[in-house]
């Protein structure tokens, strides 16, 4: 991957922005930038209004607003290990986040690349309902498609393994529509600008993972 730029991984809920996103940050050595972990990272923080606020957002499947997550992105892009370029899991996720984004790419002279991770709805509820992950290493897993080589546990700490609060139905359902009402468009926007590719993302991990590489060579 040339050095400096930012990767955008757009995708739905399930489609495997996650999984990918860690093997990239393995492969290329640039960190792996997740809003969704960040912003799970401030819930749990404790009682502050922020933490109550996306707390409540996240397990009802709504998007944060636009403003929390341009202060946490920009931060998080300053920092040390970001310098040779990053991946973005998760963002952005409206308009008003993507045009965020290239002021950020502007102000540090960097090209934004981004993958859309296509996959079939149909596909999408067992793997959300059935991924567990790890709360120590992070450790993507699902009971159906890649369990842990014991019950629940992960294979790399041997912390109990969590399910996310969001992976009901009630939340899937509303992650969805939050997705085609407001980060689908996103797919034309990046397609007008002619910086998107788009692979399949239905294959195995490993055949999704060798068609990044492709790209990002
Ligand atoms: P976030 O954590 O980003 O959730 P999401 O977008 O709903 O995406 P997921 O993490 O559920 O799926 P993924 O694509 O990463 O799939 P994964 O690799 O885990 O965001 C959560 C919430 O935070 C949002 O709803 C919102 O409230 C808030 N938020 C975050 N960012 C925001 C933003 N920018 N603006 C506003 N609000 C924001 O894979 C899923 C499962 O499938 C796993 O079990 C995995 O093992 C399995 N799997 C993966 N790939 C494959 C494959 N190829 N074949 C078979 N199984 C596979
Ligand atoms: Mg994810």
């Amino acid at each position: 991957m040339s050095v400096g730029k930012i990767i955008v991984i757009l995708g739905a809920p399930g489609s495997g922005k996650g999984t990918q996103a860690k093997r990239l940050q393995e492969k290329f050595s640039v960190p792996q930038i997740s809003t969704g972990d960040i912003l799970r990272a401030i819930a749990k923080e404790g009682f502050s209004l922020l933490a109550e606020q996306i707390r409540e957002t996240q397990a009802a499947g709504k998007l944060v607003s636009d403003e929390i997550l341009i202060q946490v992105v920009s931060e998080r892009t300053q920092k040390e290990d970001c310098k040779k370029g990053f991946i973005l899991d998760g963002y952005p996720r409206t308009l008003g986040q993507a045009q965020q984004l290239e002021g950020l790419a502007l102000s540090q002279e960097r090209e934004i690349k981004v993958v859309n991770v296509d996959i079939l709805d149909s596909l999408l509820l067992k793997r959300l309902t059935g991924r567990r992950s790890c709360p120590s290493c992070g450790e993507i897993y699902n009971i159906y498609f890649k369990p842990p080589k014991s019950n629940n546990i992960c294979d790399h700490c041997s912390e109990f393994l969590i399910h996310r609060s969001d992976d009901n139905l009630e939340s899937i359902n509303k992650r969805l529509q939050e997705y085609r009402k407001n980060t689908e468009p996103l797919i034309d926007y990046y397609k007008k600008h002619q910086c998107l590719s788009s692979i399949d993302g239905t294959q195995s991990p490993d055949e999704v993972f060798e068609l990044l590489c492709q790209i990002f060579q």
